[in-house]
């Protein structure tokens, strides 16, 4: 029988989650699994935080923004000093071989989706409500210029087509690992002789070796970090030569949305009018190349592989893009939020929780216990849930909210869910879960 926590309960058991993941220096990923700070992880574990106290929520914000690389980047990890993930700082290398990458604390050498606009908004706006005006406006002012750096940093490297569609050069930096969005461009990574040996951590810690991406997967992610190395991480170098390039529609979405969030925060703290403008006009850009990448024949947008010039056209969550970000045609974006709860995706009678899980049960490469291939992932709700309050679509923010405590509600806080049954997946005790939970709690 799957237990059903209360709000109080499950509230006082994300507390204690999140305290569980303190190490001192910063709040982990997860206990086990991920022993470190993640870049995305820790925008909405911020939001949850501020719940808590908006000044604990401020710090881990800023522990995140103070390893934010010279050049603008901020990475996709920030490493703690515990050992037991692979592949840690020493393989990474990335202090030892680029002078933008800081020494202390030590990093990876990819970044992660731009989400961090959009925490700081709601910290700044949770804190205000609580009445720590000073709190949002020393927050506000420390990370306002760093992430308009960051989104400087995007726009300048990662949109080598001066389309607006952002690049990843990994599939790590989507957030969404081993996504069939990603299964034809990593076709064609071949990972050389010279891949130096390793060992895998990850998946003793989970219940089963299938809740993990394969080993052939593995090989493909070490090889391109092999390939990073060889050219210093330096950014323009990477997008030139990694065998990996893929313009990601979800990422340049977040990256729209996120701009837009930002540009609104600088006008309400006095920052400078071209950098607004500027925020603003990556946004619309943006924008446009999401609209562009929608295929009316599916109804879903789409990545652009920039290393074979195809679209790539796979039946993912990463397909509603438009829907954060807006830019389709009004009919066009109706039909797409229909879609979503429809049959397909989150109405689809089988579901657990009605909530759109990573790939439509009704796709052939639906695997509804594999990480990216199928699982419900929380956070992903949590940003379509958020977008559509920005947007006035407030009965299936509603809906969507209350699906997902209905299935946090058995208190693992779990990575990931099994969509069909609700089984908890992958790591427990993850913050981003009992975080967004919190969030969720708070706004009922
Ligand atoms: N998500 C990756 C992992 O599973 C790293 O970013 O380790």
């Amino acid at each position: 029988m799957r237990t059903s926590l209360g709000p109080v309960q499950l509230a006082a058991s994300a507390a204690w989650t999140l305290s569980g993941n303190d190490i001192g220096t910063m709040i982990t990923a997860a206990p086990r699994l991920y022993p470190h700070m993640w870049s995305w992880d820790t925008a909405f574990i911020s939001i949850g935080l501020a719940h808590l106290s908006a000044a604990r929520a401020a710090q881990e914000l800023r522990t995140l923004l103070s390893a934010q690389w010279r050049n603008g980047m901020i990475p996709h990890i920030v490493f703690s000093e515990g050992a037991g993930y692979f592949p840690g700082p020493e393989r990474w290398g990335a202090a030892e071989l680029n002078p933008d990458a800081p020494n202390a604390p030590r990093t990876s050498g990819i970044c992660q989706p731009p989400v961090h606009a959009i925490a700081l908004r709601r910290i700044v706006d949770i804190a205000r409500s609580q009445g720590e005006r000073a709190v949002a406006y020393d927050l506000l002012t420390f990370a306002w210029p760093r992430l308009y750096r960051w989104h400087e940093w995007l726009v300048r490297h990662r949109d080598p087509l001066a389309t607006g569609m952002l690049a990843i050069v990994h599939g790590w930096e989507s957030g969404m690992d081993n996504s069939p969005r990603w299964d034809l461009p990593y076709s064609e990574v071949f990972p050389g002789p010279d891949l130096p040996p390793y060992v895998r951590l990850d998946r003793g810690l989970v219940a089963e070796d299938a809740e993990r991406p394969s080993d052939v997967e593995y090989d493909r992610y070490l090889w391109l970090i092999e390939e990073m190395r060889k050219v210093r991480y330096d950014a323009d170098a990477v997008v030139r030569d990694s065998s990996f390039l893929v313009g990601d529609v979800f990422v340049t979405a977040l990256f729209a949305l996120a701009s837009e969030v930002l540009a609104t925060l600088g006008e309400e703290s006095d920052q400078p009018a071209w950098q607004i403008k500027q925020l603003r006009g990556w946004a619309r850009r943006s924008r446009a190349a999401v609209a562009t990448s929608y295929d009316p024949l599916t109804g879903l947008a789409r990545d652009r592989d920039l290393r074979g010039d195809r679209w790539l056209s796979t039946s993912t969550i990463a397909g509603f893009a438009p829907l954060l970000c807006g830019g389709l045609p009004v009919g066009e974006e109706k039909s797409q939020l229909a879609m979503l709860c429809g049959p397909d995706w989150a109405g689809h009678p089988g579901l657990f929780a009605a909530i759109p899980p990573s790939v439509s049960p009704n796709d052939v490469g639906f695997r509804p216990r594999e990480y990216w291939r199928g699982p419900v992932w929380p956070v992903i709700a949590w940003l379509f849930g958020w977008a559509f309050e920005e947007h006035g679509w407030k009965s299936e923010a509603e809906h969507l909210r209350t699906e997902c405590l209905r299935l946090a509600a058995d208190g693992s806080f779990a990575e990931y869910y099994h969509p069909l049954t609700g089984e908890p997946l992958g790591s427990r005790q993850q913050s981003w879960t009992a975080t967004v939970v919190l969030d969720w709690l708070h706004t009922s």
